[in-house]
């Protein structure tokens, strides 16, 4: 058998492979093996049996149906200056927004009357949220909102602030570690930010009982097939219950502006990698996908997606949360978002879900 049969074969049957293994896969993912029993006889691509095995894992655990997670993007000031990042503090041109407690509270009730029973508040790390002001507003949201998810999604903070908003209803936090390569985490950073701190961070995230997530943008620039390896071994010894990947998509106001955007057939490649070797993990189509492609995220569905993550920002601030060029979905309501996705899902055999959807 060939070297990229086996390896195959392999990552189907351990759902694990070697760094080594993972690069010859990666790279040789459009090479042609011998189709299995009942289609034996024939040849296909290696992308092609990893996808149809993705999408069968992913029905057979979560069924046709596509959890819904609202996200409401309370903040765009950031302190911090990643260098891809269209709102970056170094971002003079971006018009920075907040949400009070109350605006907040609004969009949850949007979200909830439409069926969302889980709300993502992501934002930039904005100093305006004090530990306590963000601990009140977890409190406020659990009390009104008792059966429904929370999850955050607002950077890097220390042991005593995980365990704060921890023990004010929290359930989840969504932290990608970007790439668990230390040297081009410093390429994509500047100086003071660690790739060390970040995974430090989600290791302090799952010892508080946060239903975790992780993940990285594809196409990153100066990102190789090695470093993507790395990403997928960190993410096997982390075992996130949550896993967020994306096309890196360049931004015309921040120093990659003249970078070249990830691919989307790589990162519909690496979402049924993630499935296989993650069974039940919770994995988004994400908005970037759908950003460079039109049918990206019914892609990442088929694929082995089984999350979708409409804004219920009010439309006023949409725009304003530009983390990458041309982001899709920033002049529709929630209402309008929560529909089209849905038709959307239909369309390729699938049903949005109001269930909270927990790992
Ligand atoms: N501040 C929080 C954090 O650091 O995790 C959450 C907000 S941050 C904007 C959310 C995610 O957006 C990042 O983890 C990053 O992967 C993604 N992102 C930022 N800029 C992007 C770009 N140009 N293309 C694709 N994804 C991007
Ligand atoms: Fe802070 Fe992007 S640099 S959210």
């Amino acid at each position: 058998m060939t070297d990229i049969g086996r390896i195959t074969d392999e990552l189907l049957a351990a759902h694990r492979l070697s760094k080594t293994d993972f690069i010859t896969l990666i790279d040789n993912r459009d090479s042609l093996i011998p189709q299995k029993a009942p289609l034996s006889g024939g040849t296909a691509a290696v992308r092609s049996v990893l996808k149809a095995r993705a999408a069968a894992v992913s029905r057979s655990v979560f069924g046709n149906r596509i959890y819904t997670r609202g996200i409401i993007e309370f903040t765009n000031y950031c302190k911090n200056n990643c260098l891809y990042c269209g709102i970056r503090a170094g971002n003079t041109s971006a018009e920075r927004y907040r949400l009070s407690e109350e605006d907040i509270l609004a969009c949850c009730r949007t979200g909830y009357d439409l069926g969302f029973r889980t709300f993502v508040l992501q934002g930039g790390e904005d100093p305006y949220y004090t530990d306590e002001l963000m601990a009140g507003i977890i409190r406020s949201i659990k009390k009104a909102f008792p059966d429904c998810a929370l999850t955050l999604s607002v950077g890097e903070k220390e042991y005593d602030t995980y365990r704060l908003w921890r023990e004010a209803g929290a359930d989840r936090y969504l932290l990608r570690h970007e790439t668990a390569d230390d040297s081009h985490y410093r390429r994509l950073h500047p100086e003071g930010m660690s790739c060390e701190h970040r995974k430090q961070c989600l290791r302090t995230l799952k010892s508080l009982g946060y239903q975790t997530g992780a993940g990285f943008m594809v196409g990153s620039p100066f990102q190789t097939t090695e470093n993507i390896a790395d990403d997928l071994l960190f993410l096997a010894q982390l075992d996130p219950q949550m896993i967020g990947i994306g096309p890196f998509i360049h931004h015309d106001k921040t120093p990659f502006a003249r970078e070249k955007d990830g691919s989307v057939e790589l990162t519909l490649f690496l979402l049924s990698v993630l499935r296989i070797m993650f069974p039940k993990v919770l994995l988004p189509a994400t908005t970037a996908l759908g950003t460079l492609s039109p049918d990206g995220r019914e892609q990442g569905v088929l694929c082995g997606a089984n999350v979708i993550m409409p804004n219920l920002s009010p439309l006023q601030t949409r725009r304003k949360y530009m983390l990458y060029n041309n982001k899709i979905c920033t002049g529709e309501e929630a209402a309008e978002c929560r529909s089209c996705l849905s038709k959307r899902m239909k369309s390729i055999g699938y049903e949005l879900t109001v269930a909270r959807g927990d790992y």
